[in-house]
């Protein structure tokens, strides 16, 4: 029998359509669940069981990788085209929409039937598959990135966003991609940007940094206050190997850039040699570089701890001059390595939290939670202030039909936790909502969007956020592929269109 796969350790492998029958080459974790998406739908009513709460009303917006082919070659995961979906709540209802983000890849893709462009691990010079030599893709569509990863609410506008920027906007009623998302202001822009960026609803900003790769590299953090579209540094950090940072940490007062030794050459990447991903290489010697910058003042300091890796910080704060990093961390960078050279990786992960002691710039850790975890979300008023739960997925891949990776409730104070789960479904990144006027942080409901492989459909998960008990369902009039990350908008569409 296979081995178990984590979270991304089936970047580099085949992602199979849905409208083709299993063959006796292909292994079933992936045609279960990475499968191309092929309709597009809007605001289809969901059958449901159970009782949605009579004061769930917003819309969840998700986005994520869904079609991965083209004739018999194919994408890797996260190099598969964007789909956004929506789940509307209105009373007593569910409203399904699901459309592709108009990207330049899409064109290529779909129109030009060619799998010419380059990606996180797709190679920037496939030789392997491309039919037609001129491009149909629309002018104002030229810019627009592949934005599959997340997505975000910039100056009361709603867009998508991947690695390379710009981002992409998009109408949230009827999820039509609108061009690219221009910021007013004159910062020359880098070649690479988190997609996590983060929200802070006390200081009413949003933070993020980016890479300018070049002889004279750097990190440039920038705040962007609400309602705008100008960006202020907040500060610049320069650097001769870039790392991969895929996220980073926000709290009342500071920034932290956690610098894993997994990083680059910027020459490697100018020579586009390799697909982006695979250029870095893991270099254990330098350690781990916390970089801690001030929010007011942009001053930067660093301390050194211990070789590891992260995709996603789950929430960071501080609290009597410390700095708690609470982070969902793998001992190495092998899940990447492992892929490139196409062999199983089988890393546990687990949530530490790293407290920096600022008066005499100490580093300690301690383990939140010893089971194997991914998206990690809080609820996202708290983010960058002191919080208790975290909820997150199992980064294991189930490889039966009889598999059933949890959903976790974690409780950061006792080192305790609640699951959810079923025999054949995986569930998607859990999002937080908050009950209006709730007395307590888990007051409210956790959303997921769960494959149910083992019969090839979807469903919206609503789970009681204090016990973890399941309220109700609302069935997917389509499969969902395995998704990456979303957004809760307390509007509906009613609302948006005001
Ligand atoms: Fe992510």
């Amino acid at each position: 029998m296979l081995k178990k796969l984590p979270f991304l350790a089936l970047l580099g492998l085949l992602a199979c359509s849905s409208e083709q029958p299993l063959t006796s080459n292909q292994s079933f974790e992936n045609t279960h669940l990475l499968f191309d998406m092929e309709s597009e739908v809007a605001r289809v009513p969901c059958k449901i069981q159970g009782k949605i709460p009579s004061w769930l009303t917003g819309t969840l917006l998700r986005n994520g990788p869904a079609k991965f082919q083209v004739g018999d070659h194919h994408v890797d995961w996260f190099d598969g085209l964007a789909m956004l979906h929506a789940f509307e709540f209105a009373p007593d209802k569910v409203l399904y929409s699901n459309r592709f983000l108009r990207s330049k890849q899409y064109y290529i893709m779909m129109v030009e039937k060619s799998l010419d462009f380059g990606g996180f691990a797709q190679d920037p010079c496939p030789k392997v598959f491309k039919n037609q030599t001129s491009h149909l893709i629309p002018s104002e569509m030229q810019n627009i990135q592949n934005a599959d990863v997340s997505i975000q609410e910039y100056a009361d506008k709603m867009v998508a966003l991947t690695e390379i920027p710009l981002p992409a906007l998009f109408n949230p009623q009827t999820l039509e991609t609108l061009g690219v998302f221009n910021y007013q202001d004159s910062l020359a822009q880098g070649q690479w940007e988190s997609a996590h960026p983060l929200h802070d609803l006390n200081s009413q900003e949003t933070v993020n940094y980016f890479i300018r790769f070049g002889r004279n590299s750097s990190y440039v953090i920038w705040k962007m206050p609400d309602h705008q579209r100008a960006r202020e540094v907040i500060a610049e950090i320069p650097v001769d190997f870039p790392a991969y940072m895929h996220s980073f940490a926000l709290t009342e007062h500071y920034v932290v850039l956690v610098e894993f030794p997994f990083v680059v050459n910027p020459l490697d990447l100018l020579l586009e040699k390799k697909p982006f991903i695979f250029n870095y290489k893991w270099m254990p010697e330098k350690g781990t570089i916390f970089h801690v910058i001030d929010r007011a003042s942009g001053k930067t300091s660093k301390i050194k701890g211990a070789p590891f890796f992260a995709f996603h910080h789950a929430n960071a704060f501080d609290k009597d001059g410390k700095i708690f990093l609470d982070i969902v961390t793998y001992p190495n960078a092998n899940v990447i390595e492992e892929i490139e050279n196409q062999i199983e990786a089988n890393q546990a992960t687990k949530l530490e939290r790293f407290t920096i002691t600022l008066a005499n710039q100490t580093l300690s850790k301690e383990t939140l939670f010893n089971k194997t975890l991914e998206l990690p979300r809080i609820p996202a008023p708290l983010t960058a202030r002191e919080y208790r739960y975290c909820y997150a997925v199992d980064a294991t891949f189930p490889t039966t039909l009889k598999d059933q990776p949890p959903l976790y409730k974690i409780d950061t104070v006792t080192k305790t936790s609640l699951s959810w789960s079923e025999e054949g479904c995986f569930p998607g990144e859990p999002i937080f909502v908050p009950q209006p006027d709730g007395q307590k942080e888990d007051e409210g409901v956790v959303l997921s969007v769960v494959l149910d492989f083992a019969h090839h459909r979807s469903f919206l998960l609503i789970l009681n956020g204090s016990d973890f008990t399941e309220l109700a369902r609302a069935e997917v009039p389509q499969p969902i592929p395995v998704g990456l990350h979303g957004l809760w908008s307390p509007r509906t569409n009613a609302i948006f269109s005001h």
